[in-house]
């Protein structure tokens, strides 16, 4: 279905794709063919390709609304045939990100203008975007519902005060357009779902926190496959990662508690699991800090046996992959590992020491 549009007197394309549960957005500016996709799944790569191609449309961005637990990501796929640049949010997890965004960011394709706005809750990295009349609102506004909090980084508190600050403070007649509909809708307004969303209209803060709390759904039946895959761009099937279970056993450690113990007599190793590109970018890097990569953690393992009685800290990005390393290393044996929670985001946050 194609849902036609104008944007400051500019005609756009704006398709969903998959025709299913899960949506992925094709937006273009008809007036140069440059196209964007949103939330696109690895396994549909080869019909988002076609549909531009019928299109005739040049592919310039390719959005995650936020880092996804159900599916795995097409963005790299996508990037590696086409070229486009990915985008996410800064709090995003993942390495390789081609431009990072933050609230009130803005990004043009063709005549088309995205805004972003940032709605951690579902996610810490969530995202909506808002173009001329409409908003895809990723997971964390649903026609009557909201996205699930109670995946790792999920906050309930920090999800109702996005949306009721932030969404619902939106003009009225702006369309909704979420990432996920079990139900058959197409799109909502930011009107229908302040006067109806059954989840979050009405409701206080505390009585929001508490439903979101005691929702009890199962787990997606993807997330092992799904998560940590997208959290770390290795979707190859090439690293074996630890089970939730043994993600939610490692020790986690916040920057000012790490830089404490760096000064201790008996300094802890650490361990930074980024990319080689990244561990010299703009985020800097740890005094002291050795660096293996997740992706050959497994095969590198063996040089850190002489640290096995030494207390190893984990450090990435957002500390999502360092989790999934440090539990890596517990598996293997390693029983002092734990994780720098928030990773270098966070280290640069507190405004401690980095080498660049
Ligand atoms: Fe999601």
């Amino acid at each position: 279905m194609i849902i036609g549009a104008r944007l400051g007197g500019a005609p756009m394309l704006f398709h969903e794709l998959n025709r299913a549960g899960c949506k992925t957005y094709l937006a273009a500016c008809e007036q140069t063919n440059r196209a964007l996709l949103v939330d696109p799944l690895k396994d549909r790569v080869d019909r988002y390709l076609a549909v531009l191609a019928y299109y005739r449309l040049t592919l310039d961005l390719i959005i995650d609304s936020h880092t996804h637990a159900d599916h795995r990501s097409g963005v790299w796929d996508l990037r590696e045939l086409t070229g486009a640049k990915v985008v996410m949010h800064r709090r995003a997890p993942a390495p390789h990100i081609d431009i990072h965004i933050d609230d009130g960011g803005e990004l043009a394709v063709g005549t088309l203008r995205l805004n972003f706005i940032h709605t951690p809750g579902h996610t810490p990295d969530s995202t909506c975007i808002r173009m001329g009349d409409r908003l895809l609102t990723g997971d964390t506004l649903l026609i009557g519902g909201t996205g699930r909090t109670d995946f790792p980084g999920g906050e309930p508190g920090a999800q109702y005060d996005a949306i009721i600050q932030k969404i619902f403070t939106l003009p009225d007649s702006l369309l909704v357009f979420p990432a996920h509909d079990y139900r058959g809708n197409v799109n909502s307004t930011i009107g229908d779902e302040k006067r109806s969303n059954a989840r979050i209209a009405g409701r206080s803060r505390e009585a929001y926190i508490n439903l979101m709390n005691n929702l009890g759904m199962p787990l997606p039946t993807k997330i092992q496959e799904a998560l940590q895959a997208n959290e770390s761009a290795i979707d190859d099937d090439s690293l074996k990662f630890p089970t939730l279970a043994q993600l939610n056993e490692v020790r986690q450690l916040d920057p000012a508690e790490v830089e404490s113990r760096l000064l201790s007599t008996n300094p802890p190793l650490l361990l930074d699991v980024r990319e080689a590109d990244e561990f010299s970018g703009e985020l800097g890097l740890i005094r002291g800090s050795i660096l293996v990569p997740l992706r050959h953690l497994p095969e590198h393992a063996k040089e850190l046996e002489k640290y096995r009685d030494h207390e190893i800290i984990a450090v990435c990005r957002a500390g999502v992959r360092s989790t999934t390393a440090a539990a890596i290393l517990a598996g293997l044996g390693f029983e002092h590992v734990c994780n720098m929670k928030g990773g270098m985001l966070d280290w640069n946050d507190a405004k401690l020491p980095v080498e660049r």
